[in-house]
């Protein structure tokens, strides 16, 4: 669309899940396809916008006019994402990060000898909220909240706490939204106590809604 708000801006979406290496061969991660943060994307560079996509491991094609970084780790993913962040328009963040990486990850592959073992989880860097507290005046910042159940307060808490314009609250149920799936449901929460309660919908079509509610905040 030739009037659009994104026409001309900088966009850096985040997809995927992360990786915590626990030694050479074994890592902890999480359902996350990709799907929700490609199809933004490709959104995105379809309405003009220069968009550049880092990513988590997934198998999807790199959308057409998208530029892609591929990283593992939560890590990698702040690394690679925040010199992006400066010369941003607006940050989303789609990527089911990590909470907690393996202190201290084994080289090689551990044995199995005892009973029993425990590892060490240590907090990974939230990347989101990095780039929302740190940005200048007009950089807009959306993130998406994933719950199992219910949950919207804790997605308004999310909004409040990594002072966000908007939440995209979704639910994982295994068969409909959420991970993997091809479709969901997403809850638009704003920063003005807008709530908007879109349908369950194809990926590429909730992505365009988001979008179309991110483009008035650009204008502004
Ligand atoms: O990839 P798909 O299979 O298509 O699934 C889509 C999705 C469910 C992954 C996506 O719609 C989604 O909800 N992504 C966020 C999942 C998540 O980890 O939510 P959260 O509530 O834990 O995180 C809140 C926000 O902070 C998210 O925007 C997340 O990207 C960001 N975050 C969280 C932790 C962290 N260390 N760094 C972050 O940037």
């Amino acid at each position: 669309p030739k009037d659009s708000a994104l026409r001309g801006k900088t966009v850096v979406v985040t997809a995927g899940p992360t990786r915590e290496k626990i030694d050479g061969v074994r890592f902890l991660s999480n359902y996350s396809s990709g799907k929700m943060g490609f199809a933004i994307a490709a959104d995105a560079a379809r309405r003009g916008a220069v968009v550049r996509l880092v990513t988590g491991p997934v198998n999807l094609p790199t959308p057409p006019g998208v530029e892609r970084l591929d990283v593992e780790s939560a890590e990698q993913m702040l690394a690679a994402a925040r010199p992006l962040f400066d010369g941003c328009d607006l940050f989303i963040g789609a990527a089911a990060v990590a909470d907690y990486r393996p202190e201290a990850p084994v080289e090689g592959k551990i044995k199995k000898n005892a009973a029993e073992m425990e590892l060490h989880l240590v907090r990974n860097p939230d990347i989101l909220a990095t780039f929302a507290t740190g940005r200048k005046p007009g950089q807009l910042a959306v993130g998406f909240a994933l719950e199992t159940a219910g949950g919207v307060e804790y997605a308004r808490k999310k909004l409040v706490d990594k002072q966000l314009d908007l939440v995209a609250f979704n639910i994982y149920d295994g068969r409909t939204s959420g991970f993997e799936v091809d479709t969901n449901a997403l809850t638009l929460l704003g920063r003005d106590g807008s709530v908007t309660e879109l349908p369950l919908l194809p990926k590429e079509e909730a992505a365009g809604k988001l979008l179309d509610a991110i483009e008035p905040l650009l204008r502004r």
